[in-house]
């Protein structure tokens, strides 16, 4: 399976829930590689500190452009055997967001709650709906990401994203500091202390990608 993790506007988490969804997916003893297709290559920064710390990770982390994106992951995918392939995907990089979708099953859009950026919306759905045409299987969701807990979301928004035809996973990220104080040490929070609400809301994540699967 090909999950994207794409939004047009940057600071939304893609990077945070790739290199989190990966990490639990890969501790579920499945073969998984994260693509990281931004070119500031954070999530790749993410492995090097986590390397440079002698941590060990049981993925690897690879950079990837919008030229090679399709033919180096479909060929990792059908030769090599990885049961999931993670793309964390770049902010404003049109060619790159169309590149990861049409090679992905499912396409996760990362936003919050508040300060809804409706352009980047609007934009990533119609570039799914081109991809369509040519695959209709793909699968696209909104996860909304740093919630605060007792705080209203603007439902009228969210309602209207539903009607344009996105749907929301049921899990929802809340603000958690162990999700930054993790990735900067070159953690995940799976590996910080005091982080059993963060763990369950990345796999509550999981278990939903998992039942879209089958
Ligand atoms: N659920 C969360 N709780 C707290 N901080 C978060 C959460 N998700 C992301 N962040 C922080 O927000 C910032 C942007 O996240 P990042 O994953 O880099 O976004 P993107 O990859 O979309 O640009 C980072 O500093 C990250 O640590
Ligand atoms: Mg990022």
């Amino acid at each position: 399976m090909i999950i994207s993790f794409l939004n047009q506007k940057g600071g939304v988490g893609k990077t945070t829930l790739s290199i989190n969804a990966a990490y639990a997916l890969a501790d579920q003893g499945h073969k998984v590689i994260l693509a990281d297709s931004d070119p500031q290559r954070s999530s790749m920064a993410w492995a090097s500190v986590r390397n440079n710390a002698n941590k060990p990770l049981s993925f690897n982390v690879i950079g990837i452009d919008s030229g090679s994106m399709r033919e180096t992951l479909t060929r990792m995918k059908q030769q090599d055997g990885y049961d999931f392939i993670v793309i964390d995907g770049a902010p404003r990089m049109t060619d790159l967001a169309r590149a990861a979708i049409i090679i992905s099953d499912l396409v996760v859009m990362p936003m919050q709650a508040s300060g809804f950026d409706l352009w980047a919306t609007d934009e990533l759905k119609s570039m799914i709906e081109e991809a369509k045409i040519y695959k209709p299987e793909i699968i696209h969701a909104v996860l909304l990401n740093r919630v605060v807990p007792n705080t209203n979301l603007a439902k009228d928004v969210l309602a209207d994203m539903q009607e344009n035809g996105w749907t929301f996973f049921d899990t929802v990220i809340g603000q958690r500091q162990n999700f930054a104080n993790a990735a900067t040490q070159g953690l995940t929070v799976f590996e910080v202390a005091n982080s059993k609400s963060a763990q369950d809301e990345i796999l509550f994540m999981i278990d939903e990608i998992l039942k879209l699967k089958d």
